[in-house]
Order: structure tokens, then C-alpha cells, then sequence
């Protein structure tokens, strides 16, 4: 079945050289080094980890744990504590680490005196179960210790519980940038927070950290710039789109119906491999009868989708952009690649249209495909605008 959530397992396709690099380095002893996924969102980097996570749980001697920051509902250091442990005490007790009677997820909305009653139950040092019952309590506060403190402590429980347990714990902390965006009292903890973490992380021996992000700005000022925090604790990977034969698989899997090769290129053309739009558009196809598919039903699917997906999808990100921007995306959705065309055609003079193309770059908005040439990195991006302007 064609879907628009992440996938793993059967339903992951491709990828196979950076999965066996990602599980072969984190299940390895020698190795202490974990990955940074970086690509835009729709991608693929959730299903990555999970897949990967899916795929470690073979390995006896590590523990994965899967948490995204953009689960989180408050954005408060507190609800970030809270679901990290959780997320670390169930992953260690389905992994048979923890004999935990029931989810340490439900076990964290209960009453403390339950809550102390059921850890007693645990396997751990006394030591670690205070340190979990300190780390639980202040984690259900109201902002009593330093937010940097709560969360490096916390960051530390899962390496100190893998120590006892002989094993290692690969984290993969998903969108982990918002980090920046937590906040206390309605105020943002920003930079400081990620620093206290990085020296937490320095001190873990057990501990291998994962992250991912779809902004490459904020991606920059947590981990890819020399003076960023996790400056060179990662192994960056690019998450692209997907090959031709994976999307055909993917089809071919999925429609319930033939599709004739006409249809197919249109498919790939329109999608340019990005899984997201493949899952959506190859749904609204299954749906429509068992003929096989013609270009003209690609066509209308499409349109159907930019047409209920469209503005949920670029809208936000439209109305962030300035005024010029906007006019040389215009213009380049309209075909125009070099910088004097576009100046033609948006009425700007071309050192200006230049400036802006440079800025779109940093968004990733627009990619230079050759000397004095660019395009529209997004495909779909540019077609919505092109059926706005008509
Ligand atoms: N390897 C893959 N095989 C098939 N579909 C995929 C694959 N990776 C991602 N998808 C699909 O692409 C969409 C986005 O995937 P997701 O993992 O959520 O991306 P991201 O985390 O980068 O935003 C989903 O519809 C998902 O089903
Ligand atoms: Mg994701």
C-alpha cells in the first residue's frame, strides 16, 4: 500500500549502501561515531532511522532508541526529559534489558509513589535507580534546575543504564535542530542548551548519538559548522531522492494495475524520485480503476494533487519569502534559467536577480545546474507556482 507516513521493513526500499553503512558502524564496538542525515523534508530520514533501528534490534549488544523532536507538543525541556526517558526505558525493556512490567510511556503519567513502587522492580544499581528517580522527578517540575542540566542528566541516564547492562545504546534523536526552539516560560533556550549537551555527550562511553534535520541552516548551527556544538561528532550523509528503479518498484508493488511506460517517465519527471510524492500521487493512481495507467491520468492525479496538497505543502514557505524572491521564482517557474533572462522577465536589474539567486540557493530553493544557469531544486515546487501564474 502506498503511504505518506514513514516506512520500514518490507515497504523500505532502496537505500541498502547507506542502511548497512549506518548499521554496520553503530553496531560495531570499534566504532564510536555516529551520523548526521541531512535533505529536505518528504525525503526519507525518518524512515532511514527507523529502519535502521529495525535492523539493530538483531544486534544483542545495542539498544536502539528513536525519539523526534517534532513529537514533542509543549517544546519544553521538561517534555523533551520525559520522552526521552521513556523512549529509553521501553527500547531497553523490549530489547529484554528491563523487566518493566508495563510501558515505561503510560508508567510516566502515573503517580510517583506508583512510579518509585515499580522501579523498585528493575534490575539496576541503586545508584542508577536514584539517578532515574531524580532525573523523573525534575523532569515533572516546573522549571526548578537549570533546563541545561535537566537535559544533560538526561542524556547521560540512557549511557550510565547501558553501562549496567553491558551493552550500547545508539540514539537517534530525529529533527534534532528544534532542540534550538524549546522553551521555558516562552522564552527559547537557544545555543547554551546544546552546548551542555555536547559536554554530556563527550563523557558518555556507551552512548552513540544519531540526528537528523531537514533545514540545512539550522542543521549548520548545531553540527555542520566549525563553531557549531556538534561540530565533527557526526558522519554526515545527504538523504537524496530516490533512483528510477526504486520508484518503478514502488509502483509497480503498489498500483494494483499496470502503467504504460509513457506514463511512467511522466511519473518520474514529475517526482523527480522524491518518495513523498511518489507514496502520494501513486495513491490517488491505485484508486482509480485496474486499467493500465495512461499520461493523461498521470496528469490529472497530479493536478488533483497540487491541487488539495499544494498549498498545505508551499504556502507557509511562500509567504516567508520576500517580495523579490518571489518574483525571480516567478520568473524561473516560467522556464527562465540565467540570471539575464530572469532579470528580463521580473524587471530587476540582473547584480540583483544574482543577489536573490544566491539567497534562494541558501534556502535550497533554487540549484545552479551549470555555469550561469539554475533551476528550481523542487520540481513539484515549480510546477505549483507555474499553474498559479496561469
Ligand atoms: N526508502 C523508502 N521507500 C519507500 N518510500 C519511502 C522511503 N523513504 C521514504 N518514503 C516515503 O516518503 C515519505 C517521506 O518519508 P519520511 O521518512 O517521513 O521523510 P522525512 O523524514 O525526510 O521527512 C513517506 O511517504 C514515506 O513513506
Ligand atoms: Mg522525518
Amino acid at each position: 500500500m502506498f503511504t505518506l507516513r514513514p516506512v520500514w521493513g518490507e515497504d523500505f526500499l532502496d537505500r541498502e549502501e547507506l542502511l548497512q553503512e549506518l548499521v554496520g558502524t553503530l553496531s560495531s564496538p570499534r566504532e564510536r561515531m555516529g551520523f548526521a542525515l541531512v535533505g529536505p523534508r518528504r525525503m526519507g530520514k525518518t524512515s532511514l532511522f527507523l529502519e535502521t533501528v529495525r535492523r539493530l534490534r538483531e544486534f544483542p549488544a545495542v539498544v536502539p532508541v528513536y525519539l523526534s523532536l517534532w513529537e514533542l507538543v509543549e517544546g519544553t525541556p521538561e517534555e523533551l526529559s520525559r520522552e526521552l526517558l521513556g523512549a529509553v526505558l521501553d527500547a531497553f525493556r523490549e530489547q529484554g534489558q528491563l523487566p518493566l512490567r508495563v510501558r515505561a510511556r503510560h508508567l510516566l503519567q502515573a503517580p510517583l509513589e506508583l512510579l518509585r513502587e515499580l522501579l523498585r522492580e528493575v534490575r539496576l544499581s541503586l545508584r542508577l535507580r536514584e539517578e532515574l528517580e531524580v532525573v523523573l522527578m525534575l523532569s515533572r517540575g516546573r522549571g526548578e534546575v537549570p533546563p541545561g542540566e535537566l537535559l544533560s542528566r538526561s542524556l547521560a541516564f540512557p549511557d550510565k543504564l547501558a553501562g549496567e547492562c553491558g551493552v550500547r545504546c545508539a540514539l537517534f534523536l530525529d529533527e534534532f535542530p528544534s532542540i534550538l526552539e524549546l522553551r521555558r516560560g516562552g522564552k527559547p533556550l537557544g545555543e547554551g542548551v546544546v552546548r551542555k549537551l555536547r559536554s554530556e555527550y563527550e563523557r558518555a562511553e556507551n552512548l552513540v548519538l544519531s540526528i537528523s534535520g531537514s533545514v540545512r541552516g539550522t542543521m549548520e548551527a548545531v553540527a555542520l559548522r566549525p563553531a557549531a556544538a556538534f561540530w565533527r561528532q557526526f558522519i554526515v550523509r545527504e538523504v537524496g531522492p530516490l533512483p528510477r528503479d526504486a520508484v518503478e518498484e514502488l509502483l509497480r508493488r503498489n498500483l494494483g494495475r499496470p502503467i504504460s511506460a509513457g506514463a511512467l517517465s511522466l511519473l518520474w519527471e514529475f517526482t523527480q524520485g522524491i518518495p513523498f510524492y511518489v507514496q502520494f500521487v501513486g495513491r490517488e493512481l491505485s484508486r482509480r480503476g485496474e486499467q493500465a495507467v495512461t499520461e493523461g491520468e498521470v496528469e490529472q492525479a497530479v493536478e488533483e494533487f497540487l491541487r488539495e496538497e499544494g498549498g498545505i505543502l508551499f504556502q507557509e514557505q511562500w509567504q516567508r519569502l520576500s517580495a523579490k524572491e518571489r518574483k525571480v521564482l516567478q520568473a524561473m517557474a516560467k522556464g527562465h534559467a540565467t540570471p539575464s533572462d530572469i532579470a528580463r522577465e521580473a524587471v530587476e536589474p540582473p547584480n540583483t536577480v544574482s543577489q536573490y539567486l544566491r539567497y534562494l540557493a541558501e534556502k535550497e530553493l533554487v540549484i545552479r545546474v551549470g555555469p550561469g544557469r539554475w533551476r528550481i531544486a523542487d520540481q513539484v515546487f515549480a510546477r505549483w507556482l507555474r499553474d498559479r501564474l496561469e
